[in-house]
C-alpha cells in the first residue's frame, strides 16, 4: 500500500474522517475544503461518534465520492491507540467495499487532544492503516475474497505546507508497517517451515536488500566457538540451529560501541526430554518471536532508508528447535557455557536462556555494547505475573529501565518493571554440582529466569531484559492487530534506536 501527502483536494474513492463523540460539528466544519453537503446532513444527528462506531455516506456528486465516519468515542477518553483503532476499523470496513484509493484529512488530526504532538497522532494513524489490513492467508487456498481484499492507496490530505516532522513521521510509520508485518509473518508462520535455516535466509534477504552485514553459524562453528549451552537446546532437533548476526553500521560511524539485541528463536518449544503437555503445544511455533521481531526490526531500520536511524546496531539471533530424541540434552547434564560458567539443566523446558546466556557472552567478547537488551518469549510464569497483554521489563541500570518505560508509554507498548533479586541466587544453585541451575522453583519464575541471564552480564554493562511470553501473540484480535503475531517490542525497540543516534 502506497501511502503519501496529497496537497489540495482528494482524489480518492472514499474520505475516512475520525470524529470526537458529540464534536461531529467541530470536526466537519475543520475540513479544507469543505465539504459543503455534510455540514447540514440529516446523518450527523444519528451519528454519535462514539468508539468504533462508523458510518459510510455517499456524497450527491464530489471528487471523493464516499466519507467514512470513524467515531473515537469522548475526548476525555480520547488515546492515539484510539485513533489507529479507529482507523483500522474504518480501513476494514472500505476493504470490505473494494475501495482501491482512500483519503484522511489531516486537519481533523489538530482537533484531537495532544494535537502539540501531531506527528504521534500521524504516526498511529498511518500504523492503524497499514496494520488493519494484516492477515495472514499465506496457506490458505481460497480465491481473492472480500476479506482477502487491501486498498492500495491513502493519501493523506494537507491544508498547508508538510512540516519535517510530519515527513519524519511518515518515514517512520510505513518502515514500521513494513518491520510489523515481516515480524508477523514469520512468527505466524508454521514451524514446519520457518525453521532456523529459514530465519537465516530471511535475514540473508533483508542483508542483501539494505546492505546490512549478516554473519551466520551453525553447529560447527558454534561447537569450535564453544557456545555449549546454546547447542545443548538444538542437540535432539534434526533442523539444524543457526546463530544470525545482523550488523546495521550506517556510513561513518565505523567502530562506535552498538546497541545490541539479541533475540530468542526457538522456531518450535516442545519442551524437549521434559515435555510440554500436548495441549497447546502448538502455540509454541511464537517462541521465535524475539528473533522474529528483531528481523522486522532491521526491516524497518532498511525500509526508513539512508540516514534514518544514525546509530549502530547488531542484532543476535540464536535459532534453534527444542526437541526431544536420544540425542536430546537431558535433565541432570552439565554444560560448560562460553563465559566458562557451568550450568546443569534440570529442566529441558528452559531452554531460551541458555541460547540466551552463551549470546550475551558473545557479545560482550566480539564487541563492546553501549547497552544490550534482549527480547523473548521466556517464561510462562510473566504471563501468570501480568497477563497476556503486558510484556516483563527486567533490567541493572534504573536510567535504562526510565528510558524504555517511557518510551513504551508513549507508544501504547504495555511494558512493567520486575524485580531482579540478586540476593535468591542461592535457589538457581540449590544442591548442584554446577555454578547454576537453569531453573529454579516455579515461584517468581519471571525473576528467576533474568536473575539468571543477569549472571552473564558484566555489572557495568547497561542491560535489559523483555520477557514477551503473553503480549507477542494474542489469542482474541483486535483493529489493529487479528489474533496471532502481534510483534510486540518492535515500537519500543525502533523507539529506542531512534533516541540513541549518535550525533
Ligand atoms: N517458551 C516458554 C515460555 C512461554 C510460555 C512462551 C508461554 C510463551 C507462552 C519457555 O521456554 C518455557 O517453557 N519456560 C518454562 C520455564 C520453566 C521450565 C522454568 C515455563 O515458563 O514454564
Ligand atoms: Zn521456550
Ligand atoms: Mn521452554
Amino acid at each position: 500500500m502506497e501511502i503519501r501527502f496529497q496537497p489540495g483536494p482528494a482524489s480518492s474513492e472514499a474520505l475516512i474522517l475520525p470524529i470526537l463523540q458529540d464534536e461531529s460539528q467541530v470536526f466537519i466544519q475543520a475540513l479544507k475544503p469543505p465539504i459543503s453537503w455534510l455540514k447540514n446532513n440529516y446523518a450527523l444527528a444519528d451519528f454519535k461518534g462514539r468508539k468504533s462506531e462508523n458510518l459510510l455516506l455517499y456524497a450527491p456528486a464530489s471528487a471523493s465520492p464516499r466519507v467514512l465516519l470513524a467515531g473515537l468515542g469522548r475526548r476525555a477518553d480520547f488515546t492515539p491507540r484510539v485513533l489507529g483503532e479507529a482507523m483500522s476499523a474504518a480501513v476494514k470496513t472500505l476493504a470490505e467495499r473494494r475501495l482501491t484509493r482512500l483519503a484522511l484529512p489531516l486537519a481533523v488530526l489538530r482537533l484531537l487532544p495532544g494535537a502539540d504532538a501531531a506527528c504521534r497522532l500521524l504516526e498511529e494513524a498511518v500504523l492503524g492503516v497499514g496494520l488493519g489490513i494484516y492477515a495472514y492467508t499465506e496457506h490458505k487456498n481460497m480465491p481473492e475474497t472480500d476479506a482477502t481484499f487491501r486498498p492500495d492507496l491513502l493519501e493523506l490530505i494537507q491544508d498547508r505546507e508538510t512540516t519535517a516532522a510530519e515527513k519524519a513521521a511518515l518515514r517512520k510509520s510505513t518502515a514500521l508497517i513494513e518491520g510489523i508485518t515481516l515480524a508477523r509473518n514469520l512468527i505466524n508462520g508454521p514451524p514446519n517451515l520457518v525453521t532456523p535455516i529459514h530465519l537465516e535466509e530471511q535475514a540473508a534477504n533483508l542483508a542483501g536488500k539494505y546492505a546490512f552485514s549478516l554473519t551466520s553459524y551453525g553447529p560447527d562453528e558454534l561447537r569450535k566457538k564453544g557456545l555449549n549451552a546454546f547447542l545443548a537446546v538444538s542437540r535432539g532437533a534434526a533442523n539444524e540451529p543457526r546463530l544470525l548476526i545482523l550488523e546495521h553500521t550506517p556510513p561513518g560511524l565505523g567502530k562506535k560501541p552498538p546497541l545490541v539485541l539479541l533475540g530468542k528463536g526457538i522456531t518450535f518449544d516442545s519442551g524437549g526430554i521434559s515435555l510440554k503437555p500436548a495441549a497447546g503445544m502448538e502455540h509454541m511455533k511464537r517462541d521465535m518471536a524475539g528473533a522474529g521481531t528483531l528481523l522486522g526490526l532491521f526491516a524497518a531500520l532498511g525500509a526508513g532508508g539512508p540516514g534514518f536511524v544514525r546509530k549502530r546496531i547488531l542484532a543476535f539471533m540464536p535459532c534453534a528447535e527444542n526437541m526431544p530424541s536420544g540425542e536430546a540434552a537431558r535433565p541432570g547434564d552439565i554444560i560448560k557455557t562460553l563465559s566458562g560458567k557451568t550450568v546443569e539443566i534440570r529442566n529441558t523446558d528452559a531452554e531460551g536462556r541458555l541460547l540466551l546466556c552463551d549470546c550475551l557472552t558473545l557479545a560482550q567478547e566480539m564487541d563492546t555494547p553501549e547497552v544490550m537488551i534482549d527480547i523473548a518469549t521466556l517464561t510462562g510464569a510473566c504471563v501468570v505475573a501480568l497477563g497476556e497483554k503486558t510484556a516483563g521489563l527486567f533490567s541493572n541500570n534504573q536510567a535504562l529501565t526510565d528510558k524504555i518505560l517511557a518510551l513504551a508509554q508513549g507508544n501504547g507498548e504495555r511494558l512493567w518493571p520486575l524485580p531482579i533479586w540478586d540476593e535468591d541466587i542461592d535457589l538457581l544453585r540449590e544442591k548442584s554440582a554446577a555454578d547454576l541451575l537453569n531453573s529454579g522453583p516455579r515461584e517468581g519464575g519471571a525473576c528467576l529466569a533474568a536473575l539468571f541471564l543477569k549472571q552473564f552480564v558484566r555489572p557495568d554493562m547497561p542491560w535489559a531484559h523483555l520477557d514477551i511470553a503473553g503480549p507477542a501473540y494474542q489469542g482474541q484480535g483486535e483493529n489493529a492487530a487479528p489474533g496471532g503475531a502481534t510483534a510486540f517490542g518492535l515500537r519500543t525497540l525502533l523507539d529506542f534506536a531512534l533516541e540513541q543516534c549518535h550525533d
